[in-house]
């Protein structure tokens, strides 16, 4: 037996029972949220995720996520500013790798570029901005690049929220806009122990710098199983067009196996929080628009947009449940951030880009906790193949 190690933490693990997707298995205890599946409540850093979402800038999200897990702290304005500068050092970043973001996968080029920022295992509040800073700032550049316009040097006068929106929709967003997309970030930002906040713990485990964390939970976003899926359910909604098509179209999917994006959800038996939070959003910005907009069009466009996705979404609910009656299949967060990131122009490529912009706060906090448990995650495996 080797020195130091207890006998039975060298006993061979129980190899009978096998749990390939780890469900219920509880890996950490985490201060950063608490997900009830049952009842559809998310909870972060002690703040129901509807009332944060409506209340915070993602700047302040940041910061109380990650309060009391790093040593230091910022007022306020200094994080902002902070936030303004990790900007600043990504647009550098940027001139001087901008061939990469002529790469048309944008999730490919944000783990690409990321991977380019420079750091240790730091757990200072100043070496997190950077990184979140600059994950945002990649994702809106990509968008950019793509529409054939310059790269875009940050402004201080706005937040992170506000100038991301600048940078994507090449126009100054209103402070209606620029709620919204906080109020997206912010509910986004952590969602207990899903399959990218994992990954970036099992690298914090290992002792690894942050920037690879980071990196290693953008390849885990990027799958259509957990952060690619708002893309399709826009081109869903495009593809049936109105409420009345909405039934023959799912059920052709379903009949060629295939699954309905923005449906069902690992954890939550009822609809998904997070839906309700971005419909409600939507539904502020329509308010806005139709008091803002003289003739009503772009206000009217986006009622239509809601409507069919409400239809849509009762629909497959019930296609689903008649399929699948022993598991609730309801609408998940990316239902809806189809619907709320189209609605503020963003384009629908950029997505799951946007998702990682909002993910990178609670990633981090994850990272912090990580590190003070100091534990490598290291399960165990049941060998199955041959013995020669
Ligand atoms: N459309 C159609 N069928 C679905 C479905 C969907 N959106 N989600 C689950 N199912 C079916 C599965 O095919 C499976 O059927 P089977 O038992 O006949 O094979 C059954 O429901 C159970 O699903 P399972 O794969 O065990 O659920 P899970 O907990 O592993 O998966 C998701 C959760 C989110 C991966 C899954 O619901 C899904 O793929 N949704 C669509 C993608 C998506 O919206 N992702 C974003 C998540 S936030």
């Amino acid at each position: 037996m080797a020195k130091g190690v207890t006998g039975s933490t060298l006993d061979r693990p129980n190899l009978e029972k096998v749990n390939s997707g780890l469900d219920g298995v509880v890996v950490a205890e985490t201060v950063v949220s608490e997900v009830d599946g049952k009842i559809g409540r998310l909870i972060i850093k002690g703040v129901d995720a509807e009332t944060l979402g409506f209340t915070s800038t993602f700047e302040e999200t940041c910061s109380l996520l990650w309060q009391g897990l790093l040593p230091d702290s910022l007022s306020l304005p200094e994080i902002k500013q902070a936030f303004y500068l990790g900007r600043c050092e990504a647009f550098e970043l940027a001139k001087e790798n901008s061939h990469l973001f002529n790469r048309s996968e944008p999730m490919e080029v944000l783990r690409t570029t990321t991977s380019l920022l420079s750091g240790g295992t730091e757990k200072t509040i100043a070496a997190y901005i950077k990184i979140a800073a600059a994950v945002g700032y990649f994702a809106a550049t990509w968008s950019r690049v793509q529409k054939g316009l310059d790269l875009m040097a940050p402004d201080a006068n706005f937040s992170q929220a506000g100038d991301l929106l600048r940078m994507l929709t090449d126009k100054v967003p209103s402070a209606n806009e620029i709620a919204a997309l906080d109020t997206y970030l912010t509910t986004v930002s952590d969602h207990g122990m899903n399959a990218s906040t994992f990954t970036a713990r099992v690298v914090a485990s290992t002792e690894s710098d942050n920037v690879s964390c980071v990196v290693a939970a953008i390849g885990a976003l990027k799958g259509p199983l957990h952060g690619g899926a708002p893309g399709p359910v826009l081109e869903m909604l495009n593809e049936i067009g109105t409420p009345e098509k909405a039934e023959s179209w799912l059920v052709d999917e379903l009949d060629h196996g295939k699954r309905i994006m923005g449906m069902g959800h690992r954890i939550y038996q009822v609809r998904d929080p997070r839906a309700a939070i971005f419909e409600k959003a939507i539904g502020l910005l329509e308010e806005q628009a139709r008091l803002n907009s003289s003739d009503n069009t772009g206000a009217n466009n986006n009622s239509e947009r809601l409507l069919l996705a409400r239809a849509v979404e009762k629909t497959a609910e019930r296609l689903l449940a008649e399929r699948h009656p022993e598991k609730p299949l309801k609408a998940n967060v990316e239902f809806y951030t189809a619907v709320l990131l189209d609605t503020l122009k963003i384009p629908h490529q950029s997505f799951s880009s946007m998702f990682a912009a909002g993910r990178v706060g609670g990633w981090l906090a994850h990272i912090a906790e990580q590190r003070a448990l100091g534990r490598l995650i290291r399960p165990a495996s049941k060998y199955i193949g041959s013995n020669v």
